[in-house]
């Protein structure tokens, strides 16, 4: 599958090279990081986004962050670590495979007091494990996401949870990419997504250059979509899913899982283990990003479209409630309702 790069470290580990997301679909350009305000800056203007990919970036980040340490006692160089770590945690609070990833920097770090020397070449390697292991549980999801398709089909998707956001197959695009692999005839309509448009500049982009048959649309125009009998499942990404099945997911999921509802379409969500947060009982305790106003009113167009002395609202993410979910496709399984007992069995918690 032809793909463009999205995080690379260099060679040398001290930069690290990522698309930027914000200039597609129209320039493919890249950035080079080296310092924690770039990192930081690259994390919240979504120039890397989605969130399996902001958690390999964080890895990438902190390992070449730790390469321009100049301390050689393990003490300073773990403080200044851990600042970081915490530092980069403060650019996006919904996804949680930002502090998933940051965590485990951090744990590693923890775990292996050695020289400072060995830890810097070893946290290289263990952010091209976080690397792997993603693009390794992105290929199961497709594997179980693809039983969920039949030849024909068409499904919606909203946002960008694709290889962009994710990496490898993506995560809602898994089952898509391995379906035409396959040799399936399915059918792709993609949400704008409204006010970033994800899922046009995004996701139309990469599963056209993929040869994916896609169609885009205004979010306004999924219910006409499902209404007129084009759409036999929906399938969207996550950015945390709750312990009780509830998710965040890109502002404008929960409306389309409501419509779903009504004319009686399977909604699935996916993602991987890392965007399961245990330790988050409901929807109700997860906390909401909002943006900053400007990109509703005035971002895209040649003049403000609203004007500026009007209240704008912009909270990024909206959460799902378990109850309009079919299932929950993750790299162990497809899990069904209820999703309090089912998860925590999957994932052997108690
Ligand atoms: O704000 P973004 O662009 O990082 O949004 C995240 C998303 O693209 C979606 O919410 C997605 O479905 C989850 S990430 C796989």
């Amino acid at each position: 599958m032809e793909q463009l790069e999205v995080i690379k470290i260099t060679e040398d580990a001290k930069s690290l090279i990522i698309l930027d997301q914000t200039q597609l679909p129209n320039h493919e350009e890249y950035l080079t990081l080296q310092t924690k305000e770039e990192m930081w800056k690259a994390i919240k203007l979504l120039q890397v986004r989605g969130a399996p990919a902001i958690g390999v970036f964080a890895g990438y980040a902190m390992a070449v962050l730790a390469q321009h340490y100049p301390y050689d006692s393990y003490d300073a160089f773990k403080k200044a670590f851990d600042q970081d770590a915490d530092y980069l945690n403060t650019s996006r609070p919904t996804a949680v495979n930002l502090s998933w990833a940051l965590n485990r920097m951090k744990a590693f770090v923890e775990a292996n007091v050695i020289d400072v020397a060995a830890i810097k070449v070893k946290l290289v390697e263990e952010a091209k494990t976080i690397d792997k292991e993603n693009l390794v549980m992105n290929q199961k999801i497709a594997e179980y996401g693809v039983t969920l398709l039949k030849d024909g089909d068409g499904i919606l998707t909203h946002c960008n949870a694709g290889y962009l956001a994710c990496l490898g197959y993506g995560t809602a695009t898994a089952p898509m990419y391995l379906a035409h692999e396959k040799g399936m005839n399915i059918h792709v309509y993609s949400d704008e997504t409204r006010p970033l448009l994800q899922g046009a500049r995004l996701t139309s982009y990469e599963l056209f250059k993929a040869g994916i048959d896609v169609t885009s649309i205004c979010d306004n125009m999924a219910s006409i979509v499902m209404k007129q009998g084009k759409i036999q499942c929906v399938m969207v990404g996550c950015d945390r899913i709750a312990a009780n099945g509830d998710f965040a997911n890109k502002i404008g999921t929960s409306g389309v899982a409501i419509l779903a509802k009504h004319y009686g379409i399977p909604f699935y969500t996916l993602g991987p283990s890392s965007t399961i947060d245990f330790n988050t009982k409901c929807g109700d305790d997860i906390h909401i990003e909002e943006r900053d106003e400007e990109e509703v009113g005035s971002m895209w167009y040649k003049e403000p479209m609203i004007l500026r002395d009007i209240k704008k609202y912009n909270p990024s993410f909206d959460v799902t409630d378990h109850s309009l979910l079919t299932a929950i496709v993750t790299e162990r399984g497809i899990v069904y309702p209820p999703f309090d007992v089912n998860l925590k069995k999957l994932f052997n918690k108690e």
